[in-house]
């Protein structure tokens, strides 16, 4: 790409000479100024390299170099000037000055100087860029995804690390929101303080209270100490509300108390405690219906959503589903100490087509199940749950050894049908409707067969 070479001195014989210079040697495109302010205003036209005069009517170099180097460090920036002086030139090395120059300047050593600094300046932004492109394609923390709108995600979730914006999660079960939770917390200025988690779905409703903000000695029957909440636990770190959608009104006033006032009293207790811990919150609902419905109070649900983020289904992201199963197989041979190397084709197949209600922590389970199942290097259809396979799914049983194999009798139909009933009877437990379901036949046609093969079923 076409390099942009600023040059700053109020001399235009010097300006006139240098840009002759660097048009001649390399090329470059060249922009003059003779007041720092001037350049400092034009710096958003990304040049590649400064040259700059310490003396000029304006500002002194000193400080331009100063306020360049405080917008971008790595932008390479050589000084130049006709007092010779030792200290300025070692001044403005010191605050990271690429070289320095004395008047008259020397083409023969600024060409190479110039040269080598445009060198230096492009390697580095190729490193961030990469950097960048590594961190963000493939992962913050340990979130994996190459989807675009979670890459988008990723990049709001970075906007608010060290705020304390109040951010709701939404997605379905399994998505990920406790992981972007974490995330959050676990990248932000709060990391070294404490991340409680409350689900506010498995703590009993008369109990929620209690646990979020601790009670008095007696404040109710049962409570025979004071007992310190998740708030204060949390002190300055943050604390993640899970299922808050469950919440029931009277308490998610005093949520509301908390967000809006920072403090909030013990159950029982008359003393206001301050509290400074940051909320995130999750939900599988719709709290904007939920708000609708009356279920939810509409104050909290603007103060709790003011930067809400909704993480996509895995069944709207598919090309995830091919890295997470690589991501779940390698942590997993760690963890297990196994050495499986991938899946099968067609078994990838089955995974891909496969529509995950349950979407990641189902992926992830059904990884680990087949981990465990299998007994070859690489997973296959055979190894897979039950649930993935569809209607149109057969199994590929290899029917030719003995039953079938050219010694053997060939076997009346009758027989084949009477014993493939009892077969789906036995493995399905008596469960009519799959038996028949995964025979391909209709419940009437088995019912029928249950009867001319007078086989018993324990109905369920
Ligand atoms: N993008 C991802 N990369 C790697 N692991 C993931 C990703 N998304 C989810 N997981 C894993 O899937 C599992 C479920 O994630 P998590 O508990 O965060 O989901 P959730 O949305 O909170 O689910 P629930 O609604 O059931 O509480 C976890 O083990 C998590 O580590
Ligand atoms: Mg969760």
């Amino acid at each position: 790409m076409e390099k942009l070479v600023f040059i700053v001195d109020d001399e235009p014989s010097i300006l006139r000479l240098i840009t002759h210079w660097v048009k001649n040697q390399w090329n470059y495109k060249v922009e003059t100024f003779d007041h720092g302010e001037d350049m400092l205003k034009n710096l958003y036209k990304e040049p590649d390299i400064i040259l700059l005069d310490i003396m000029l009517p304006d500002i002194d170099g000193i400080e331009i170099l100063k306020r360049v180097k405080s917008r971008n460090k790595q932008l390479p920036v050589i000084m130049l000037s006709a007092q010779g002086s030792v200290e300025i030139a070692l001044e403005s090395l010191r605050l990271g000055a690429f070289d320095y120059f004395p008047k008259p300047i020397d083409q023969n050593r600024l060409g190479p100087a110039i040269k080598n600094a445009l060198q230096n300046y492009e390697l580095h932004k190729r490193v961030e860029e990469l950097e960048d492109n590594i961190q963000k394609e493939y992962s913050f923390d340990n979130i994996v995804s190459s989807d675009q709108n979670m890459q988008s995600l990723f990049k709001m979730i970075s906007k608010v690390l060290n705020n304390d914006i109040t951010v709701l999660i939404n997605g379905e079960s399994g998505t990920g929101k406790e992981l972007v939770a974490r995330a959050i917390h676990y990248n932000g200025n709060r990391k070294d303080e404490p991340f409680i988690v409350v689900n506010c779905a498995s703590i009993p409703r008369e109990l929620l209270e209690s646990e979020l903000f601790g009670h008095e000695k007696g404040s109710f029957t049962g409570a025979h100490q004071r007992k310190i909440g998740k708030f204060e636990l949390a002190k300055n770190g943050t604390i993640f509300l899970d299922e808050i959608g469950e919440m029931e009104m009277s308490l998610q006033a005093k949520i509301l108390r908390v967000i809006q006032q920072k403090e909030f009293d013990r159950v029982g207790g008359n003393e206001v405690i301050p509290t400074n811990a940051r909320i995130l919150s999750a939900t599988n609902r719709d709290l904007q219906q939920a708000v609708e419905n009356r279920e939810f109070r509409e104050d909290l649900y603007y103060r709790l959503s003011s930067f809400p983020i909704v993480i996509p289904p895995l069944r709207e992201r598919k090309g995830d589903v091919v890295i997470l199963i690589n991501y779940f197989i390698e942590s997993f041979n760690k963890k297990m100490g196994m050495e499986i190397k991938g899946v099968t084709k067609p078994a990838l197949k089955v995974l891909y087509d496969y529509d995950w209600p349950g979407n990641v922590r189902e992926l992830e389970n059904s990884i680990e199940r087949c981990m465990i199942l299998t007994d070859s290097d690489y997973i296959d259809v055979s190894h897979l749950p039950e649930q993935l396979m569809d209607d149109s799914y057969v199994p590929n049983i290899n029917l030719s050894g003995e039953m079938f194999s050219d010694s053997s009798p060939i076997i009346p139909f009758e027989k084949l049908k009477e014993e493939a009933i009892k077969h789906a009877v036995r493995v399905t437990n008596g469960n009519i409707v799959e038996a028949a379901k995964k025979l391909r036949i209709g419940r009437a046609t088995f019912y029928r067969l249950l009867e001319k093969y007078k086989i018993e079923v324990d109905r369920k």
